[in-house]
């Protein structure tokens, strides 16, 4: 299963799924390409140290998301990209995109879909004084974080501890958790009926 990986920032579920690749924890699955939108982000070093081929581009020179996104189908053909995922693309995609890929698309959201889509999902939850949140896998559409929902992991907030460590606890889910649900789709052990999916 050849698998492409979306980011625009630090990167740490990158590297967690390009490590679990390695030690064989991917079900097979191979991260082949990043594309990134942002050419000084972290995660462009993680790839370029990690030896994965990085799709560059700069939304401003375009017109269009389409026109860029037609780009990206074009070189995702070309490497028969089987799996794309989104860890940390901080933008909406079109049916450009989305179309040719559905079902074989996920995105990684830290709270509890529905609630808290969105930029700092964390910060908003954190604010809003949820004594529980969590992690989110789903399906990519074109909406905001509106996707069929694949998995979900819940995260208490401890008495006393703060946004930092909360973040930091959140951050250790996804990183566990995304390898494990991309695992099953590499695997194809997942069937999706309308908004129920089930895995293994
Ligand atoms: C993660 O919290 C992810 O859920 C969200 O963006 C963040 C990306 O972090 N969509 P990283 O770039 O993988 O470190």
């Amino acid at each position: 299963c050849r698998i492409a990986v979306f980011a625009s920032g630090n990167g740490s579920n990158f590297q967690a799924l390009l490590e679990a690749s390695r030690e064989g924890r991917l079900g097979g699955g191979e991260i082949v390409l990043l594309v990134c939108d942002k050419p000084n982000a972290f995660v462009v070093e993680r790839a370029r140290q990690a030896g994965v081929e990085t799709y560059l581009f700069r939304p401003k020179e375009y017109a269009r998301r389409e026109d860029y996104e037609a780009e990206i189908a074009a070189r995702l053909t070309e490497l028969e990209i089987d799996l794309v995922i989104l860890a940390g693309y901080m933008r909406l995609l079109t049916p450009v995109l989305v179309s040719p890929y559905a079902g074989r698309m996920l995105n990684i959201h830290p709270s509890l879909l529905p609630a808290f889509p969105g930029t700092d999902a964390i910060g908003q939850a954190w604010n809003y004084g949820v004594k529980v949140t969590g992690v989110t896998v789903h399906l990519v559409d074109e909406g905001m974080d509106t996707g069929t929902i694949v998995a979900q992991e819940a995260v208490t907030v401890e008495p006393g501890e703060d946004v930092d460590s909360l973040t930091a606890r959140i951050h250790q889910v996804e990183q566990r958790l995304y390898p494990q649900v991309v695992k099953q789709f590499a695997k194809g052990r997942v069937r999706v009926n309308g908004r129920k999916v089930e895995l293994g």
